[in-house]
């Protein structure tokens, strides 16, 4: 028997299976992994792209998913996270984990005998990296050789995609305040993982001949009590138009939304000519069914 696979960050695949992963979610007539059989999608956090993206991949996959709130099981409450994730997998064959603590999805992995998807830490959002990795191929064709410019915080979300970027043999380069850099073991991981950490403070140095611009909130989820100081110090690093023109001529505007228009970004580019965030939301559908395809069929 195959062993099983596990997805809570993207360096968990290799770089040809990433190339495979976005292969098959451009993929219109996916085999039907899931055919029969269930996925439990358990989210200690809100979400819309994340549910719905995973739930109609899994219904394309001929699967069930079955959506859950942290407070219904009560992780480490009514149960420890390894018994909640030892019980769906009596029923599922996946399980999908939106948590605030990526320990949890580590500690479920530890023990799940099916595989344990991050659908978003505190410290990584692999599935967000693959759908926008599959936009850039749309957009682009070969992902290797484009500039990805995020401009914004070093969360979750710019360190999947600096990992997922490097595998895919882009450069990548981190915008923000200076004391809001990756860490080193972050920066060790995407050098490990083929990629660059480049860090500039000047969000003006850092888009110049960028094919993609990226930002986040500055704020994420379960940081609340940090937001005082992160509006400060990212006070200068909205998204405008002025900063996209000093991008590529060609480049297209990257958001994984939820957004806050006038904050890290204007309503002139999130909802610009270059934007491309509607598509980009919807690949999370598809990039999910790629992975579930690849994870459950080991195609
Ligand atoms: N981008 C993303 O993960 O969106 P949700 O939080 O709505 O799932
Ligand atoms: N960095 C954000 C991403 C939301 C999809 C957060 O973790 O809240």
């Amino acid at each position: 028997m195959r062993p099983v696979r596990h997805f809570l960050e993207v360096d968990d695949l290799t770089a040809a299976e990433l190339a495979k992963v976005l292969e098959l979610s451009a993929d219109p007539s996916p085999t039907l992994v899931l055919e029969g059989k269930g996925m439990a999608l358990l989210f200690e956090k809100p979400s819309a792209r994340t549910r719905h993206s995973m739930e109609m991949a899994v219904v394309q996959l001929g699967g069930h998913p079955v959506s859950i709130a942290g407070g219904e099981v009560g992780i480490d409450k009514r149960e420890s996270a390894e018994d909640i994730a030892r019980t769906l997998a009596c029923f599922h064959a996946a399980i999908g984990a939106r948590v605030f603590d990526h320990g949890l999805v580590e500690r479920m992995a530890a023990v799940s005998p099916v595989s344990v998807v991050n659908m978003l830490s505190d410290q990584a959002h692999p599935l967000q990296a693959l759908g926008d990795l599959l936009t850039v191929t749309q957009e682009f064709g070969p992902i290797s050789g484009r500039r990805i410019a995020f401009v914004g915080d070093a969360n979750n979300v710019s360190r999947s995609l600096a990992i997922g970027a490097g595998m895919a043999g882009a450069e990548f380069v981190l915008s923000g305040p200076p004391g809001y850099h990756f860490s080193s073991a972050d920066i060790d991981r995407i050098s490990a993982a083929g990629g660059t950490a480049e860090f500039v403070d000047d969000p003006v140095e850092a888009v110049a001949d960028a094919h993609v611009v990226y930002t986040d909130v500055w704020v994420s989820m379960g940081e609340e009590d940090q937001a005082p100081e992160k509006m400060e110090a990212f006070a200068g690093y909205i998204v405008d138009e002025a900063l996209m023109a000093r991008a590529d001529p060609d480049a297209i505007f990257l958001h994984c939304l939820p957004a806050r228009p006038g904050l890290e970004a204007t309503e002139g580019v999130l909802y610009g000519p270059q934007s491309r965030i509607w598509q980009q939301a919807e690949n999370r559908m598809h990039a999910a069914r790629g992975l579930l395809t690849f994870l459950l069929g080991m195609t």
